[in-house]
């Protein structure tokens, strides 16, 4: 089973009308919780570094990813989460990425198609899935900062033109939802016509980044053991579930496994001051982590497809 490009498991997906998750990990214990609950789940699951996960992990991180999805017995994507540059991604195919994700969203529509279209023809030469993002969400990603007055969604007739013109492999939309823990005040509006409007022009799989769950519990723990955030807010479950129905097929999130690794290190070390193994306090961490994988998974239906 193990190593497949992201298209062999999204492509599946979307005529399945269900989602599979792409979790970002930055270490060995994200990676573990993310493949051990796909595997228990029997379901596909997509593997993201994104570039600081990268400068974060190094070589080492990559060929431990790479390794551990090759192992797995369930099929797995590697994939590189908002490549900035053409650079960026050769670096991660020769690596032996399956998938790569080239984000020129907030430069103009001709900029991002022409280096769209660099990545895709080096990619698809090595057999390498690329994602593509149009329109603009809200948020904070490495390189980018997108305010509230700069989100833009998706226009259908720009993705069909992006999508017919770059030949990427599946289309990252703006359709509400936004990176990081704060997505809005009360339920974050996710426009579900707008995706099923472009689904009809778009055959491809559509991306939902941002799609981040962030548990109340979660983020009670986290502040109950001394932990700062204020107006944490997700996209709820029954929208992801909805989106998947619609045409999303590729899930992202980082935000909710960032949140229960720190809610439980911290209330590690504040009950058990005298602890100072790292492995109980990584491990139960890890163990936390792949439960929400776990949840995740049943949210977007991908159980029992791999
Ligand atoms: O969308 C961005 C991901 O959450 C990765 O975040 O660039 O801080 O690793 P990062
Ligand atoms: P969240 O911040 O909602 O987890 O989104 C992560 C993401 O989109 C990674 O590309
Ligand atoms: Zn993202």
């Amino acid at each position: 089973m193990s190593l497949v490009t992201g298209l062999d498991i999204l492509s599946v997906a979307r005529k399945g009308k269900y989602g599979v998750g792409a979790f970002n990990t930055n270490d060995m214990e994200i990676t573990q919780a993310i493949l051990e609950a796909a595997e228990e789940a029997h379901s596909p699951v997509i593997v993201s570094l994104s570039e600081g996960a990268i400068k974060y992990g190094g070589d080492a991180l990559i060929d431990m990813v790479i390794h551990e999805a090759k192992q797995a017995t369930v099929p797995v994507a590697v994939h590189l989460d908002h490549g900035s540059s053409y650079e960026s991604c050769m670096r991660c195919i020769r690596a032996g990425f399956t998938s790569v994700m080239i984000d020129k969203s907030h430069e103009d529509e001709e900029t991002n198609t022409r280096e769209v279209k660099r990545v895709v023809e080096a990619a698809h030469a090595v057999g390498v899935s690329v994602e593509a993002e149009i329109g603009r969400l809200g948020g904070i990603e490495e390189h980018v900062v997108v305010t509230e007055d700069q989100v833009s969604l998706t226009e259908p007739s720009e993705a069909k033109r992006f999508i017919d013109n770059t030949d990427a492999d599946f289309l990252a939309i703006a359709i509400g939802t936004s990176h990081g823990a704060n997505k809005g005040k009360g339920r974050p509006f996710i426009h579900h016509d707008r995706i099923k409007e472009i689904a009809v022009v778009v055959p491809q799989p559509l991306v939902m980044h941002g799609a981040s769950g962030v548990p109340q519990d979660i983020v009670a723990r986290l502040i109950a053991a001394g932990g700062k955030i204020e107006g944490a807010v997700g996209i709820h479950e029954d929208d992801v579930r909805k989106a998947v129905t619609e045409g999303i097929a590729k899930i992202n999130t980082d935000t909710d496994l960032r949140l229960t690794f720190t809610a439980v290190v911290r209330e590690i070390l504040m009950n058990t001051p005298e602890q100072f193994d790292p492995r109980k306090i990584l491990g139960p961490a890890r163990t936390e982590m792949k439960r929400i994988v776990a949840e995740r998974i049943d949210v977007f239906g991908s159980a029992n497809k791999a």
